[in-house]
């Protein structure tokens, strides 16, 4: 089964970028066979997004997999013991930040005073390394399976001591969060709630799939758009070089051009959208994950399944390009760093941050130089448990280190967990670092 849904994907992935339908509007439940067999709770704005939608034969089979599939495997993001997941931190540790008197006596009116505690909604965007797809899976037949409880920027199952995330981290300081995902889903669950990242989304995709967040925001009796603050974590870009790059007539300019366009437009949108905002704006570590891990002995499944899911930099046919898929790849993250510095984007209300940990991201980011492959999924793709739990902590020092001093690369897990103080008591960003 696992292996038609990647052919499935692929197939798609050549075929129908080209063909893609600029604002994907597409009603889920005309495209679902096997929508009536796993009776999920789902959000009333059911579709959410990727050029797979964009063919009605590729969205029933699918979509369709994938229901199955969330109803024939048990859900993986429940397991605790494998070797790629964090150590449980013991009761007897305490917290590594104080946190009395991070949340505001009073609520902020500026988006550069505040307090990890203030943050009262919890919001993502972006691909399958948002979803957590695979992150727990123990078996290639599990790599569809999305993990969102556990996702570094969005994910909330456990707490920090068994998850690390960011929504686990800030719960401690405020615990009425919401917004993260709760369990094993795909993003129309209603357990995914505030993350509406899809698999194989590009830069493109992003305009759409950050409408399709404040739709389901605006709809929810919870959310106070006005008064409550909101923290959206916008990672992507790991697709552009994948999955698409390769098909571009003038890849440079594709990236220069069309991708640094589909930023902007989303960002401005949640500008316009979302009042009393901020915007962990992320490059993607995903190419230089993968580029880590060329001078090791990667297992077996890791070359069955790299070029599949990254067909542009693992497959043969595209090997020439590589360079320059390399040399675009760092060119984004740069397009990326210089979007979070435009003043159109910055208000008292609004703002973006770039966060550059991911920027080096390797597996040899420990003292020893030894690569950590538990960081990884077992595809060699995606993020591992503890991987997301390594992102959650990079992070969440980012944002506790003002803008021009962030820290790049991945940190050892709770080696170097950065606390808010008396005196720097603000998440920074470009106004107040
Ligand atoms: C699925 O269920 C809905 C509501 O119960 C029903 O209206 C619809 O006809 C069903 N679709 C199929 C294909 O059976
Ligand atoms: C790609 O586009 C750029 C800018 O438009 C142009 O300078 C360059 O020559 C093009 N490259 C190719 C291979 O067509």
């Amino acid at each position: 089964m696992h292996f038609s849904v990647i052919i499935i994907s692929l197939f798609c992935v050549n075929t129908f970028a080209q063909q893609r339908n600029i604002d994907h509007r597409i009603s889920r439940l005309k495209g679902n066979i096997f929508q009536n067999l796993t009776g999920h709770q789902e959000f009333e704005n059911h579709i959410v997004t990727s050029q797979l939608d964009n063919s009605p034969l590729i969205r029933m089979f699918y979509r369709g997999v994938r229901e199955m599939y969330s109803r024939l495997l048990p859900e993986t993001g429940e397991r605790h013991n494998n070797e790629r997941f964090q150590i449980k931190v013991p009761t007897s540790v305490q917290f590594p930040c104080r946190v009395k008197g991070f949340r505001s006596k009073k609520i902020p009116k500026s988006v550069h005073q505040l307090r990890p505690g203030d943050i009262d909604v919890i919001a993502a965007v972006g691909d399958s390394l948002t979803s957590a797809t695979a992150a727990n899976s123990v078996g290639l037949w599990e790599v569809l399976v999305e993990n969102r409880g556990l996702s570094w920027c969005i994910g909330g199952q456990g707490n920090w001591r068994t998850h690390l995330t960011l929504p686990n981290i800030l719960k401690e300081f405020n615990p009425k969060l919401f917004g993260y995902s709760l369990s094993d889903a795909y993003n129309v669950h209603q357990s995914a709630q505030f993350n509406t990242a899809e698999n194989i989304a590009t830069t493109s995709d992003m305009p759409y799939n950050s409408r399709k967040l404040m739709e389901r925001m605006k709809l929810d009796p919870r959310v106070d758009m006005k008064q409550h603050w909101k923290l959206l974590t916008f990672m992507i870009g790991g697709n552009d070089f994948c999955s698409d790059i390769c098909y571009q007539k003038n890849a440079s300019q594709w990236i220069n051009n069309v991708q640094e366009k589909s930023l902007i437009q989303s960002l401005r949108y949640l500008r316009d959208t979302s009042p009393r905002t901020i915007v962990n704006l992320v490059p993607s570590p995903l190419i230089s994950l993968s580029f880590s891990m060329d001078k090791i002995n990667t297992p077996w499944t890791c070359y069955l399944s790299r070029p599949v899911e990254c067909s542009c930099i693992f497959g043969q046919k595209f090997s020439r390009d590589r360079e320059l898929f390399r040399t675009l790849e760092r060119r984004f993250v740069q397009i990326m760093e210089r979007v979070s510095f435009m003043s159109e984007l910055h208000t008292n209300d609004f703002t973006v941050v770039y966060q550059p940990f991911f920027k080096d991201a390797s597996v040899f980011y420990r003292n020893d130089r030894n690569p950590d492959l538990s960081i990884m999924a077992i595809d060699c793709v995606h993020l591992s448990q503890k991987g997301h739990a390594v992102s959650a902590n990079g992070i969440w020092n980012n944002m506790m280190e003002p803008v021009g001093k962030k820290s790049m690369g991945l940190p050892h897990l709770f080696e170097e967990f950065n606390c808010p103080t008396l005196q720097n008591p603000y998440i920074y960003t470009n106004y107040n670092s």
